[in-house]
């Protein structure tokens, strides 16, 4: 199966009751790590590329083409939507042209007004081409590219204006914030949640910074009507850790352990078993 939109699988998602995870690309390592990820354990997926990403693996034509390839190469048969995360409007637009079948543009940190006009335009774009498009309402905190953004919490009444738009999926700020959380966070606000969730109806929510959430706060999250669950800095995490690792146990000075193909296997192998792990508490598992 080639590269499709995230629409549908979101929407199975919500009818099921389960998310979808959302899997940010850093490097060549990822891309085979996750496609096989989800082929053993047959579960839908979504591979993503920030603008950092896009800059350093050559752009996102260079990336649509390798996952495209890759996907024919390692015979992967689950439904795989690669999407351009928290795109600016040139972003968006390029992803759509360059053969990304899903884009977020985010413009959070507008006036509500420029940010429904832009997501507009945008999702007239991508409709023509058949692909699904993210919105993103109140900013997410934390970090993400060198971005800095308080994590306001998003408006329930700004969440119905995008849903009615006609947006595939919404982010939607409820305490969330990108990279490591603080020893102080004070946890997801479901009551907002479910403020939210009242007024967007089937609409399915994407929760960003899904690392370091606790397990119970996923679930519940999912319950409550998330769909799609992003996760980046566990995966990096899980890559660097294999690679210290290996260097710790001298195995680069060993035989031909400094070559970079067995230099990287480690970390391969741990973004692979940690995003099969995720897949089995997002509920995804099997729904291929
Ligand atoms: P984390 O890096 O915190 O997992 O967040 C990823 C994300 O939300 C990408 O959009």
């Amino acid at each position: 199966m080639g590269l499709i939109n995230a629409k549908e699988m979101l929407e199975d998602a919500n009818r099921g009751r389960y998310a979808i995870g959302h899997f940010n690309l850093n490097n060549m390592e990822s891309v085979r790590a996750f496609l096989l990820a989800a082929e053993e354990v047959r579960s839908p997926i979504i591979l993503a590329v920030s603008g950092g990403t896009a800059k350093y693996m050559g752009g996102y034509r260079t990336i649509s083409h390798m996952v495209e390839d890759f996907i024919q190469y390692l015979k992967i048969t689950v439904p795989v939507a690669l999407h351009v995360d928290h795109g600016t409007y040139e972003e968006a637009l390029e992803g759509i042209r360059q053969g990304f079948t899903s884009v977020m543009f985010d413009g959070s940190s507008l006036p509500i007004e420029r940010n429904l006009q832009l997501t507009k335009e945008v999702l007239e774009l991508a409709e023509a081409h058949g692909i699904s498009v993210e919105a993103e309402v109140g900013g997410i905190g934390g970090e993400e590219d060198g971005k800095i953004s308080m994590g306001e919490r998003a408006n329930p009444e700004h969440c119905k204006m995008m849903a009615d738009l006609g947006v595939d999926f919404l982010a939607a700020g409820i305490g969330n914030i990108h990279g490591k959380y603080p020893q102080d966070w004070e946890g997801l606000d479901f009551d907002l949640l479910v403020r939210i969730k009242k007024q967007v109806g089937h609409l399915p929510l994407v929760l960003h910074g899904g690392s370091g959430i606790p397990e119970d706060q996923i679930r519940k999250a999912i319950e409550l009507g998330v769909n799609k669950i992003n996760v980046n800095t566990e995966c990096q995490i899980a890559f660097t850790e294999a690679t210290r690792k290996y260097f710790e146990e001298g195995k680069d000075l060993a035989s031909r352990g400094f070559a970079p193909r067995a230099m990287l296997a480690p970390g391969l192998e741990a973004t692979r078993r940690l995003c099969i792990r995720k897949m089995e508490l997002f509920g995804s598992v099997g729904r291929a």
